[in-house]
C-alpha cells in the first residue's frame, strides 16, 4: 500500500515510520519545509524514531510539502495538532486545514483517517462534509473514519505494533477498511460503531490520568500539611493486587495532550448544558501544583534561613517528563516564571533541552551548577542522572518526582 501521513510530528513520524518498515511507501507530508528537510535527509528530532532507523527506510520513506503526493495513497491519515485557542476552546485550524487540503486532490477510492485528539463528533461535521463536495459518497466513493492515536512518547514497550489501536468509521464499510489498514501495523485492532465513540475512548483515557493525577497531587498538598510521606502512602496502597490503580503526584501536568485534551470535551458538553465537573476540577488542581511546588521550595529555603529573593535556585529537568524533550505545557516553565517573580536567580540543567530561548536561558553544566546553587528542585527525573550523587552535593535539594523516597536526608525535602 501507498500511506499518506498527514503531520509528521509526535504521532505521525512514528506512525510513518511503522508502515514503512511493515514494507509499504510512507509519503509524510508536512507544512513545515525546515520539518520536511530534516526527515527527508534522513534526519530524525523525535526521539521515538532513531536517525539510523529513519534512514534504513530508503526509498520507502518520502517527506514532501507537496499535497499533490497524496492524490496516489491508498490511505490517508491525519496527524496535525488540536491545540486550545486563547479562551480555552478547542482550535481546529490545523484539521480543518488538513480536510480542505486532502479534498483538493483526493481521489476515488481513497480512506482518510483522522488521528488527531478532538471531540465527539469532529469526523462527522468537520472531515466529512468537506470531502462530500468531491460528489463522492462515503463508505461506496471513499472511506473516512477515526482512530485515535495513543502514542506516549518515550516508552518502548508499547509502540504502534504493541498498542491496540480503537477504529470508527463512518459507515460498517469505513471501519471495515480501516482495520485492514492498521491490521498492517498493528497487533490488534479494535472496531467500534461509529467516529463518535472512538473520538471519546481517547478523551476517557486522557481524562482518566488528569483526574487521577489530580487526586494525588491533592493529597500531595494534603500530607504536606499532616506531616505524612505521600510517596510511602501510595508505594502502600499500590501493594492491593486489585481495584487501585497507581498515580504518582508531581510538579504539575504537561505535554501536548493532558493539560488540553479534557477541556475539549468540556467544550462539546457545554453545546449540550452540560458541565463536566470532573474535568474541571482535575484542570484547576493540576495547574494550581506548579504553584504548590514553588511555595515547597520557598519553605525549603526559609527552613534554612534564606529568602528566595536573590537564592540561587538550580531546576533539574525542564522538558515535561522523563527521556523527551518535548517543553509544550511543561511545568517547569511556570515555576521557572514565578520564582523569577519572587527574585530567586534560576538555572536549569536539561541533557535534552539545551536553551529555553523565551526565557533566555541554556542549560548548564550540573556540577558547576549543584555547588553553586542555594537549592536544587528536581522537576524532571531524566534517566542518566545520578541521584545519589545528587544528594550527596546539594546545599538543599527539593524533590518533587519522588526519586530520593525511602530515604531520610536532612537537605532533602520531597514533594
Ligand atoms: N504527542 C503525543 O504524545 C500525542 C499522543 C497521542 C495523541 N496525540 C495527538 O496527535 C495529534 C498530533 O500531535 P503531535 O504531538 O504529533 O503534534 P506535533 O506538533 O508534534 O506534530 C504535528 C505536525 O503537523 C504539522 N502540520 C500542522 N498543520 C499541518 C497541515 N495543515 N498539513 C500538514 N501538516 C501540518 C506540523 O508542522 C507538525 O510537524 C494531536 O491531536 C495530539 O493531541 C499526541
Amino acid at each position: 500500500m501507498r500511506i499518506g501521513i498527514v503531520g509528521l510530528g509526535y504521532v505521525g513520524l512514528p506512525l510513518a515510520v511503522a508502515f514503512a518498515e511493515a514494507g509499504h511507501d510512507a509519503v509524510g507530508y508536512d507544512v513545515d519545509r525546515s520539518r520536511v528537510d530534516l526527515l527527508g535527509g534522513g534526519e530524525s528530532d523525535i526521539e521515538d524514531v532513531g536517525s539510523e532507523r529513519l534512514a534504513a527506510l530508503g526509498e520507502r520513506f518520502t517527506a514532501t510539502d507537496d499535497a499533490g503526493a497524496l492524490s496516489d495513497c491508498d490511505a490517508i491519515l491525519i496527524c496535525v495538532p488540536t491545540p486550545l485557542a486563547a479562551a480555552r476552546e478547542p482550535d481546529l485550524t490545523y484539521v480543518r486545514e488538513s480536510a480542505e487540503t486532502i479534498a483538493g486532490v483526493m481521489r476515488e477510492g481513497q480512506l482518510v483517517v483522522l488521528e488527531s485528539t478532538t471531540y465527539p463528533g469532529t469526523t462527522r461535521e468537520e472531515l466529512l462534509p468537506a470531502f462530500e463536495r468531491s460528489g463522492l459518497k462515503v463508505g461506496e466513493g471513499f472511506h473516512l473514519a477515526y482512530s485515535p492515536e495513543r502514542i506516549d512518547p518515550g516508552r518502548s514497550d508499547h509502540q504502534v505494533a504493541e498498542t491496540p489501536k480503537v477504529v470508527g468509521g463512518i459507515t460498517a464499510a469505513c471501519t471495515e477498511r480501516a482495520v485492514a489498514v492498521y491490521s498492517e501495523v498493528c497487533n490488534e485492532v479494535v472496531p467500534v460503531s461509529s467516529p463518535e465513540a472512538a473520538e471519546l475512548s481517547k478523551l476517557l483515557e486522557n481524562i482518566f490520568r488528569s483526574v487521577n493525577i489530580a487526586l494525588v497531587n491533592e493529597l500531595a498538598q494534603l500530607t504536606d500539611r499532616l506531616d505524612i510521606d505521600i510517596w510511602e502512602v501510595i508505594d502502600a496502597a499500590a501493594t492491593k493486587p486489585f481495584g487501585f490503580m497507581r498515580f504518582d503526584p508531581g510538579p504539575g501536568m504537561g505535554g501536548h495532550c493532558l493539560p488540553i485534551d479534557p477541556f475539549y470535551l468540556t467544550f462539546k458538553a457545554r453545546q449540550h448544558d452540560f458541565y463536566t465537573e470532573f474535568v474541571e476540577l482535575a484542570g484547576k488542581i493540576n495547574q494550581s501544583q506548579p504553584l504548590f511546588c514553588v511555595s515547597k521550595i520557598q519553605g525549603a529555603l526559609n527552613d534554612v534561613g534564606k529568602a528566595v529573593k536573590g537564592a540561587r535556585v538550580l531546576i533539574i529537568g525542564v522538558s515535561y517528563k522523563a527521556g523527551v524533550a518535548d517543553l509544550r505545557e511543561a511545568p517547569a516553565l511556570k515555576i521557572i516564571r514565578h520564582l523569577r517573580s519572587l527574585g530567586a536567580e534560576v538555572s536549569y540543567h536539561d541533557p535534552l533541552v539545551p536553551r529555553l530561548k523565551r526565557e533566555g536561558l541554556e542549560s548548564v553544566d550540573l556540577d558547576a551548577a549543584v555547588a553553586d546553587a542555594d537549592a536544587v528542585a528536581i522537576v524532571t527525573a531524566h534517566p542518566g542522572i545520578d541521584w545519589d550523587d545528587l544528594i550527596a552535593r546539594s546545599a538543599l535539594l527539593v524533590d518533587l518526582r519522588g526519586v530520593t523516597r525511602g530515604d531520610d536526608h536532612e537537605n532533602v525535602v520531597r514533594l
